[in-house]
């Protein structure tokens, strides 16, 4: 019996994971939830992420899912080892790269920007206390920028979008970064807007590739991976399905794509 791979999201941004998942693992089946009717996760409280979380995963189970991707920062921050101790599934989280950024910085100076939620959590001091402790580690929360993101065609909001990633990364150019972690995936939806702000010469990273290859390894450990087969993608959202609809197949290339508004 094929099981599918649940990946869980605020919204659209775990669609850019979903893609790297894809991509590598291309026989797998996945059910996507964007829960865009909650959207944005990152100003809520931790108890509300967890139970929002906490929902989807459930329901991923219902619809017998052999594994989890939590493709949002805020709400694996918050909450992925809550979601541990709750389920027996396998789940994997998205964090931001900090060690992939300390790895990679010349200057010894690199920005990670993420919901105020990532920012200010545990987990993301941990992170820099554990793989940057000696680097300068310039954090910015970028508040409206996912609510942009998904309130209508990153193309219509463009300018707005645009004009308020600047007014946050003019600062962390200011500080010299030449490394730039996109620790929300909603981010590298507009990767190309943050790169012509902040010029060719800083390295962005995002966390799709190493989530799909952290994604293949846990499968492989289990024994679960398909053999050649054509997959099933399945795409579902909480609210409005129209521009989130219009994000998915933007991203998958392909109009024969189920996707439905449904509240687990
Ligand atoms: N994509 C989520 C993340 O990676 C967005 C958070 C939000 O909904 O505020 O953090």
């Amino acid at each position: 019996m094929i099981q599918p791979i649940g990946i869980l999201d605020s919204g659209a941004g775990g669609l850019t994971i979903a893609k790297e998942i894809v991509n590598l693992l291309p026989f797998e089946d996945i059910i996507y939830f964007g829960d865009n009717l909650y959207c944005p996760y990152g100003d809520k409280t931790i108890e509300e992420i967890r139970n929002l979380s906490a929902r989807l995963v459930k329901y991923f189970i219902g619809q017998n899912c052999k594994l989890v991707v939590v493709a949002c920062n805020t709400a694996t921050v918050a909450g992925i080892d809550y979601l541990r101790s709750k389920f027996d599934i396998p789940l994997v989280g998205v964090v931001p790269v900090v060690k992939t950024a300390a790895n990679l910085t010349k200057t010894n100076t690199f920005g990670v920007i993420a919901t105020k939620f990532t920012i200010e959590s545990n987990y993301q001091k941990e992170l820099i206390r554990k793989f940057a402790p000696d680097k300068r580690v310039i954090n910015q929360p970028c508040p409206g920028i996912v609510e942009l993101i998904e309130k209508n065609n990153i193309k219509k909001n463009e300018i707005e979008i645009e004009g308020l990633l600047r007014k946050y990364l003019t600062p962390l150019l200011k500080e010299k970064i030449d490394v730039l972690a996109l620790g929300c995936t909603h981010y590298a939806l507009v990767r190309n807007l943050i790169q012509k702000i902040t010029g060719p010469g800083i390295h962005i990273l995002d966390s799709g590739e190493a989530v799909a290859c952290q994604v293949k390894r846990v499968l492989t450990n289990n024994n679960q991976l398909n053999g050649l087969r054509e997959p099933a993608y399945k795409f579902y959202c909480s609210s409005s399905s129209e521009n989130f609809g219009k994000m998915v197949k933007t991203i998958f290339k392909s109009d024969k794509i189920v996707i439905e508004k449904i509240n687990p």
